[in-house]
C-alpha cells in the first residue's frame, strides 16, 4: 500500500486519500488511484470529486494532468462529467462501497488564566445545531428495537457509516461486521489489555500519554519503550531491544505528542514484524484528520487489516464528552473484543450512536472537521508568528498536524519554563510530562502547547503570556 497517501480535497466537502506513489508519469498515477479508490469502494458510485484546480494545488500537479486523468476516466466509464454537477463516480464505475446501504482531556470549569495544555477540541465549536438536528433525524427513523437493549457490537447503522467514511477518509479497510464501537481510545485499551485480548509486553512510544501508560500498568500489562527520531519510532528495536514484545502501541498518523509521522520504511517495517512474528500493531489515530499539509497520513491499517488494530474517537474532532469511539479488528478477534465488553451495550449510548451515524452519512461531519481544520490552522498560524516575533530563539515543531505544537527549549531549561509559566497563570506541559519512565533516548527539552482550548478572545492574551514566559533567543 501506499507509501505517498496525499492529498485532501478540501473542496467537495469530504476528504479523499489518493496515492500517487506508483511508477509512471503523473497522470497515469493519478488514474491507477482513482481507478483503485473506485474499485475498492473507497470511492461510492455518484460521489463527487474536486474541482480541477483544488485537485492539483493539494496533489502538487498541473490542472491540466488532473483535467486529462478525469477525461480519460471518463471515457473509460469509471467517471461520469455533467454540466453543473462535476466529475463523479460513474454509478456502475465498481462495487458499491461497503457500508453504504442507505439507511439506510476532561472539561475544566476552573483553570489557569491562560489554558494552553494540549488535549481537549474547541469546546465553544462544537457544532450544536447540527448535532442536534442529526440527533432528531437519528430519533425519527429509529426503529423500535432500537430503544431496547443494545448489541455490544454497536448499532449497524453506525459501523455502516464508518466503514465508508474510515475508508474514503482515512485509508481504512475493513467491513461493518469488524467494527466494535467502544467508548474512546481509553476505553479500547481497556477492553483489549484488562480483557485479556491480546497480551503484554506491549511496545510502546517513548513520549505517550501517561494515563494510557497507567491503564496498562493497571491491567498487568509490561511496556517496552521504542526510542523516537525524527522518523517516529525506530520499529526496528522490535526485533531487538524490545523483541519480547507481542504487540506494539504507535501513533502512526502524528506521534502523540512529539508530532511526525511515522516514516513510510518504518510503517511497512511494522507491519513485516507482526507478519512474521504473529504480532498486533494498536494504531492510535486520535487526530489523523487534523493535517494541514499536503501529505495526509493514512492508517497503517490498510497495509494489513489482519495485523492491526486500528483506533479511532471523536475526542478530538468533535468532543470527548460524548464517548464514542470505535475499534477496527483483525476478523479473528471481533468476538473476543464483544465478549470482553459484556452482554449489552454498557458504554456507547444507542441514540448517540444513532445520532454519529447520521452526521456521518449526512456530510455533517466531514464540513464540521473541514471547519475546525481551518480554525486549528489559523490558530497555529498566530502561534508561529508570534513567536517568530518574541521567542525567536524557540523552534516550533510538529505543527503539520493536530492541535498542539511542541517548542523546543535549551538544554535544561524546561522545568524552569513550566514553573515560570505557571507563575504566570498559564497552564500548559513540559515534554518531560509525557516520557515513559524506563525510555532510555536522550530527553530533548520542550513544552506540548495545545492551541484548541483558549476562546478567540482569550488567545491573543495567552500567546503573550506564554511569549513572555520563554527565552527570548
Ligand atoms: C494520544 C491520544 N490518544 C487518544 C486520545 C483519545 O482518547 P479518548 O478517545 O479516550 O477520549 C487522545 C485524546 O483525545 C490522545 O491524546
Amino acid at each position: 500500500m501506499a507509501d505517498s497517501w496525499v492529498n485532501s480535497a478540501e473542496r467537495i466537502g469530504a476528504d479523499l486519500h489518493l496515492d500517487l506513489s506508483g511508477a509512471g508519469s503523473r497522470r497515469a498515477a493519478l488514474m491507477g488511484a482513482l481507478r483503485d479508490a473506485v474499485r475498492s469502494g473507497r470511492l461510492a458510485p455518484g460521489t463527487r470529486l474536486p474541482p480541477y484546480r483544488s485537485l492539483a494545488a493539494d496533489l502538487g500537479v498541473a490542472r491540466n494532468t488532473v483535467a486529462d486523468a478525469y477525461a480519460e476516466l471518463v471515457a473509460e466509464g469509471w467517471l461520469t462529467a455533467r454540466q453543473g454537477s462535476g466529475t463523479r463516480v460513474a454509478e456502475r464505475a465498481g462495487p458499491p462501497a461497503p457500508g453504504r446501504t442507505p439507511k439506510k482531556g476532561p472539561a475544566r470549569t476552573h483553570g489557569p488564566r491562560h489554558d494552553l495544555r494540549q488535549g481537549t477540541a474547541d469546546a465553544s465549536s462544537f457544532p450544536r445545531a447540527e448535532w442536534a438536528a442529526a440527533y432528531r433525524r437519528a430519533l425519527q427513523a429509529a426503529p423500535n428495537e432500537a430503544f431496547g437493549p443494545g448489541d455490544p457490537q454497536g448499532r449497524v447503522e453506525l459501523r455502516e457509516a464508518l466503514t465508508e467514511y474510515l475508508a474514503r477518509a482515512r485509508g481504512v479497510r475493513t467491513e461493518p461486521d469488524r467494527i466494535v464501537i467502544c467508548s474512546g481510545f481509553a476505553h479500547a485499551l481497556r477492553l483489549l489489555f484488562d480483557g485479556r485480548v491480546l497480551r503484554g509486553p506491549l511496545a510502546v512510544e517513548s513520549y505517550g500519554l501517561d494515563f494510557h501508560r497507567e491503564i496498562l500498568t493497571a491491567a498487568g500489562v509490561r511496556t517496552l519503550p521504542l526510542t523516537l527520531d525524527e522518523h517516529g519510532a525506530r520499529v526496528g528495536e522490535l526485533t531487538a531491544g524490545a523483541s519480547r514484545a507481542r504487540a506494539a502501541l504507535l501513533t502512526p498518523a502524528h506521534q502523540f505528542p512529539t508530532g511526525g509521522p511515522l516514516h513510510a520504511e518504518r510503517r511497512t517495517a511494522v507491519v513485516d514484524w507482526a507478519r512474521a512474528r504473529g504480532g498486533l500493531i494498536v494504531e492510535d489515530d486520535y487526530d489523523g484528520e487534523f493535517r494541514y499539509d499536503r501529505r495526509p497520513v493514512g492508517a497503517v491499517q490498510g497495509l494489513d487489516p489482519e495485523r492491526v488494530v486500528y483506533v479511532g474517537s471523536v475526542s478530538k474532532s468533535l468532543s470527548p464528552a460524548l464517548r464514542l469511539g470505535w475499534m477496527v479488528l483483525p476478523q479473528g478477534l471481533v468476538g473476543d473484543v464483544v465478549v470482553a465488553k459484556g452482554e449489552r451495550e454498557a458504554w456507547a449510548s444507542v441514540p448517540d450512536q444513532l445520532a454519529l451515524a447520521d452526521f456521518l452519512v449526512s456530510g455533517s461531519y466531514d464540513r464540521h472537521v473541514r471547519r475546525m481544520r481551518q480554525r486549528y490552522r489559523g490558530r497555529q498560524d498566530r502561534l508561529v508568528e508570534a513567536l517568530a516575533e518574541r521567542a525567536p530563539g524557540v523552534a516550533v515543531t510538529g505543527i503539520a498536524a493536530g492541535l498542539h505544537a511542541v517548542l523546543r527549549l535549551p538544554p535544561g531549561t524546561e522545568r524552569s519554563v513550566v514553573k515560570a509559566a505557571a507563575w504566570g497563570g498559564v497552564a500548559l506541559d513540559g515534554l518531560a510530562e509525557f516520557r515513559h519512565p524506563e525510555a532510555t533516548m536522550p530527553h530533548a527539552d520542550g513544552l506540548v502547547v495545545g492551541y484548541s482550548t483558549p476562546s478567540d478572545h482569550a488567545y491573543g492574551a495567552a500567546l503573550d503570556a506564554l511569549c513572555g514566559v520563554l527565552p527570548p533567543d
